[in-house]
């Protein structure tokens, strides 16, 4: 405070004041009146204004604020036995998703705030996303809604550019979230039709195309390739519309993996890392999975379709070490389409909304799939212990088209270069990076 009396002293003494409001344009009327002011009363005058406002900043507003809170607070709930009642300790804007009020509440708890959060809501007229423990046990946040998700953001507006071999899962409430293939190994795509899982499958290949220089990708869409047929464009990727077909490609990459563990184990090595070794990653995308898991006995291609099923679970099982990669989107989410083998081994989940609890319990644990707004892009990313709720990125058809088209364009002109010939096609046509021996080695790894 005496800092302030002392600023506005000198200020006084040197009449800067006076200066100051002639050169912002006061009034000649205001002037005079701030003349005739006398000595101490101007003084005083200059002084009150910053100390006020300085007051204000550090703490009266806020501390008003948090007043207003408690009172809200405490019409709602309980004292306890002692009548001590809730006392608001802090509050403050966590992002620009959430505002926390942090609560001492006695004897009063997580769980008790919890079941009045509706009564809390209406009291503070505000949305309360969760209510959450604090590092100090005898406080509680209260984390409220500050603005919701957009309901749509466009993949050619990500905020952040995306890593080698990585994808975007999507703007969250802590911010902008991608995740690598390589730390997954797969991913398993659910939602109900409509909600957006084959624009979140593309957008990730999308990505995956443009981030990694050494892929191969082989895509199987049981329900006629439609949506898939634009990345077809580049020699890097391969697409099976049939059982058969699916039946072929699955089977080479299970072949191709066990040659893999076969170079692993001579190199002596845990894991193929595809710019260090001498093979690309391979990601295999199943968009409409569902179809492969629900064929009837008396289908034609029954037969082709359960072997593709064993062989993509196969694959799950053990390709980890091999850099290959399942990426599956399917529609129904029952103990027969989404199997136990690929849910113990698929740790990157994203669900949309689905339309039982059932549904959700089986995807991610509990069921709050279901409780999703139905906004398409809308969904759960699930990894591990960590879960978020994101809006994925809008991949347009056109923006599609153009980005695989400049991808294409890059291997016409040399700039990418294929380093395998893809599965199902020549083999013997070796890599041309390979030096002789490197050559003779694979060849005796493939026999
Ligand atoms: N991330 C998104 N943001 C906004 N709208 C989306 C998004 N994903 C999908 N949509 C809209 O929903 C429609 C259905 O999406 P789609 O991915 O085909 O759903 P699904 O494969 O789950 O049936 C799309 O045509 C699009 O209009
Ligand atoms: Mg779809």
């Amino acid at each position: 405070m005496l800092n302030y009396f002392g600023i506005a002293s000198i200020c006084y003494y040197f009449i800067w004041h006076f200066n100051l409001l002639e050169s912002l344009g006061a009034s000649a009327h205001l002037l005079k009146a701030f003349r005739n002011l006398g000595g101490w009363y101007g003084t005083s005058g200059l002084f009150l204004v910053p100390a006020v406002l300085h007051l204000w900043s550090i703490g009266i507003g806020p501390f008003v604020k948090r007043r207003k809170v408690e009172n809200q607070l405490k019409a709602v709930l309980l004292r306890n036995a002692e009548g001590y009642g809730p006392t608001v300790v802090r509050m403050y804007q966590e992002n620009s998703y959430r505002d926390v009020v942090t609560v001492r509440a006695p004897g009063i708890g997580a769980e008790k705030l919890q079941s009045s959060k509706s009564a809390i809501e209406a009291a503070l007229g505000r949305q309360i996303e969760t209510v959450r423990a604090h590092s100090n046990p005898r406080f509680v946040d209260l984390v409220l809604v500050r603005r919701d998700l957009p309901g749509k953001i466009l993949f050619t507006e990500i905020p952040c550019s995306i890593r080698q071999d990585a994808f975007s899962i999507g703007e969250s409430k802590e911010g902008f979230k991608a995740a690598r293939i390589s730390d997954l190994p797969h991913l398993l795509i659910a939602g109900t039709t409509g909600g957006g899982k084959s624009v979140f499958f593309k957008q990730a290949l999308l990505a995956l195309l443009e981030g990694s220089p050494n892929l191969q990708m082989y895509l199987i869409d049981l329900k006629g390739g439609i949506e898939m047929k634009p990345f077809t464009a580049l020699p890097n990727v391969k697409m099976a519309k049939s059982a058969d077909e699916a039946e072929a490609i699955l089977s080479a990459v299970k072949s191709e993996m066990e040659k893999r563990f076969a170079y692993l184990e001579k190199k002596g090595a845990e894991s193929i890392e595809p710019g260090r070794d001498p093979y690309d990653r391979i990601v295999v995308g199943i968009d409409e999975a569902s179809v492969l898991y629900t064929a009837s006995r008396d289908e034609e291609d029954y037969e082709q379709v359960m072997e593709a099923k064993r062989l993509t679970e196969h694959i799950a099982k053990l390709s980890r070490a091999a850099a290959i990669h399942l990426i599956l989107a399917t529609q129904k989410v029952t103990k027969e389409t989404v199997d136990t083998r690929i849910q113990e081994n698929v740790s990157g989940r994203m669900c949309f909304k689905l339309n039982t609890i059932e549904g959700s319990v089986r995807m991610l644990g509990h069921g709050k799939a279901a409780d999703l707004p139905a906004i398409p892009g809308r969904g759960i990313w699930q990894y591990g212990n960590e879960e978020l709720i994101v809006q994925v990125p809008f991949l347009d058809k056109s923006v599609l088209t153009a980005r695989l088209e400049g991808i294409k364009s890059q291997y016409a002109n040399g700039e990418r270069k294929k380093r395998h010939p893809m599965l199902l096609e020549d083999q013997k046509a070796a890599p041309f990076w390979l030096d002789a021996q490197q050559q003779v080695a694979l060849e005796a790894d493939a026999e």
